[in-house]
C-alpha cells in the first residue's frame, strides 16, 4: 500500500492523457447510443442542436472539471474538499459524480457486453451470408436470452477490473494508447464504405438537413444529456482524471482536442450507419440494437467481412472498455483517497457491486421486459434516464456554478486556460460557464419536468 503522503501517480505523458481522457469519452455513447438516438429524434434538427451543446456548453464545463481536478489533486469528493474545505456542500457534487458513476457502470456493462457476444459471433462466421431480417433476428435471441447477456456482462466488468487494478499508467494509459488510433481507422473505412453505398445520400440527408419541427421537448433533453454523457461530464470522470495531470498542461487545448475527437467519432459513426440503414430500407429509429443490426450488414458486402467485422466488434469493445474504466476509476480513486482502500481491495468490490447492480438492466431485455417499476419505463431504461437525463445535466451544472461563480480566485487558478497567449479565452470560458451552460440546463431540465407533471 503506498504511503499516505506518497507523490500521487501522474500520468506518463500528455500524449497518454489524451488517449486515456479521450478514450473514456469515445465509447458506447458515440457508437451506439449516438446513431440511435439521432435516428429517435429524427436527424439533422436534433444534430445541430447536439453540437452546440457541445460546444457551448460540454467543452467549457470539461475545462472546469479538468481545473478542479488539478488543483484539488484528488477524487471527485476530495478535490471539492481540498478547495472548499472538508464538509463544504460543494463535495455533495462529488459524491453525486461518484453515484452517478457507480450506476452508469452497471447498466453500461450490459450493452458493452452485448459487444463481446458479437466478436464471438463475427469470428465464428456468424454474421456472414446472411440477410438483413436475419440479423435483425440474432439481435434480438441475444437480447433475449438472460443467460447470455449476464455472462457477457459478467465477463465485460471482470475485464474493466482487471485493467483498473492496473492503475494509471500500467492499466488505463497503455492500453488508451494502442486501441483508440486503430478503432479511429477502422471507423474511417467504415464512412468511407457508408458514402460509398447507395444509401449515402438519404443518409447524408438525414443527419445533415435540419427539420426543426421534429425538435420536441424530449429531444432537446435527449440532445443536452448527451453532450455530458458522450463527454463524460457531469459524473465526476474529468475531475478525477484531470487530477492526474500536472501542473503546466494547456487545458484548453487539451480539452479541445478531446473534444473534437469525441464529436468526429460520433459523426464518422452516424456516416457509417445511416447510408446501410436507409439502403436496407431499415427503420432509423429502431432504438438500442441499431448498431448491431446494421454494421453486420455493412461488413457482409466486404471482401473479409467476417475478419473485419470481428475487428470492429473488438474495438466496440474495446472503446467500451476504456469508458468503463473511467467509470470504475472514479469509485475507486474516492475510496483510495478518502478511505485509504487499498486499490485491489476497491476495485474488486466495487466491480462485484456493479454487476449486481446492473443484473436488473440485462433482465430489462428478457425476464423482465414487462416489469416497469415507474414511467412504464423497464429498469434499464429507468438507469439511463436517470443519470444521462437527469445526474450527469444536474452535476454539470453544479460544476459550472462553482466553477462560474463561486470559485475564489478563478482568474488565476485558470491561467492555464491561457491569459497570455489568448487574451479571449478566459472571458469566455467564463460567460459560458456563467450565464450559457446553467441556462441551457435549466431550462431544458424545468421544461422537461413540467411535461413530466402535466
Ligand atoms: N463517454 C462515454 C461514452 O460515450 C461514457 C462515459 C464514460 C461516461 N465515463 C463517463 C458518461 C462519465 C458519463 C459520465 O461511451
Amino acid at each position: 500500500m503506498p504511503a499516505l503522503n506518497a507523490p500521487r501517480a501522474h500520468w506518463a505523458s500528455r500524449f497518454g492523457f489524451i488517449l486515456a481522457a479521450a478514450g473514456s469519452a469515445i465509447g458506447l455513447g458515440n457508437i451506439w447510443k449516438f446513431p440511435y438516438i439521432t435516428g429517435q429524434n429524427g436527424g439533422g434538427a436534433f444534430v445541430l442542436v447536439y453540437l452546440a451543446c457541445i460546444f457551448l456548453v460540454g467543452l467549457p464545463i470539461m475545462m472546469a472539471e479538468f481545473l478542479i481536478g488539478r488543483h484539488g489533486q484528488r477524487d471527485a469528493v476530495g478535490s471539492f474538499a481540498a478547495l472548499e474545505g472538508k464538509g463544504s456542500p460543494w463535495c455533495l457534487v462529488g459524491w453525486g459524480g461518484v453515484l452517478a458513476s457507480f450506476i452508469l457502470l452497471s447498466f453500461y456493462s450490459v450493452v458493452a457486453g452485448w459487444s463481446f457476444d458479437y466478436i464471438f459471433k463475427a469470428l465464428t462466421g456468424g454474421l456472414s451470408g446472411r440477410s438483413p431480417d436475419e440479423i435483425n433476428a440474432l439481435f434480438g435471441q441475444l437480447v433475449g436470452s438472460a443467460g447470455q447477456v449476464i455472462f457477457w456482462q459478467a465477463l465485460f466488468v471482470a475485464g474493466t477490473v482487471a485493467i483498473v487494478i492496473g492503475g494509471i499508467r500500467g492499466g488505463i494509459e497503455r492500453w488508451s494508447k494502442i486501441l483508440m488510433p486503430v478503432l479511429f481507422l477502422l471507423l474511417l473505412l467504415l464512412f468511407v464504405r457508408g458514402m460509398l453505398s447507395p444509401g449515402a445520400r438519404a443518409g447524408l440527408e438525414f443527419m445533415f438537413r435540419p427539420d426543426f419541427h421534429k425538435l420536441t421537448p424530449a429531444a432537446l433533453l435527449d440532445a443536452l444529456g448527451h453532450a455530458f454523457f458522450t463527454l463524460s461530464l457531469g459524473a465526476g470522470t474529468m475531475i478525477t482524471y484531470g487530477s492526474y495531470l500536472d501542473r503546466d498542461a494547456d487545458l484548453f487545448s487539451l480539452s479541445l482536442r478531446i473534444t473534437l475527437l469525441d464529436t468526429v467519432v460520433a459523426l464518422l459513426a452516424g456516416l457509417a450507419i445511416f447510408p446501410v440503414v436507409f439502403a436496407a430500407g431499415l427503420e432509423p429509429g429502431a432504438g438500442p440494437g441499431l448498431v448491431f443490426q446494421t454494421i453486420p450488414i455493412v461488413f457482409s458486402g466486404l471482401p473479409f467481412g467476417s475478419l473485419l467485422a470481428t475487428v470492429f466488434f473488438i474495438l466496440l469493445a474495446f472503446a467500451a472498455l476504456s469508458s468503463s474504466i473511467s467509470m470504475l476509476e472514479v469509485v475507486v480513486a474516492y475510496l483510495i483517497d478518502e478511505k485509504r482502500w487499498p486499490r485491489l481491495l476497491a476495485t474488486l468490490l466495487v466491480g462485484a457491486a456493479a454487476f449486481l447492480v446492473g443484473i436488473p438492466s440485462a433482465l430489462s431485455f428478457n425476464r423482465w421486459a414487462e416489469v416497469t417499476p415507474l414511467f412504464g419505463k423497464n429498469f434499464f431504461d429507468l438507469c439511463d434516464l436517470l443519470v444521462s437525463s437527469y445526474m450527469l445535466p444536474l452535476g454539470g451544472l453544479m460544476v459550472a456554478i462553482y466553477a462560474g461563480w463561486f470559485w475564489k480566485g478563478a482568474e488565476e487558478k485558470a491561467e492555464l486556460v491561457g491569459p497570455t497567449r489568448r487574451p479571449w479565452l478566459f472571458p469566455l470560458w467564463h460567460f459560458l460557464l456563467r450565464f450559457v451552460a446553467p441556462a441551457a440546463v435549466l431550462i431544458v431540465l424545468l421544461n422537461q419536468i413540467g411535461i413530466l407533471t402535466g
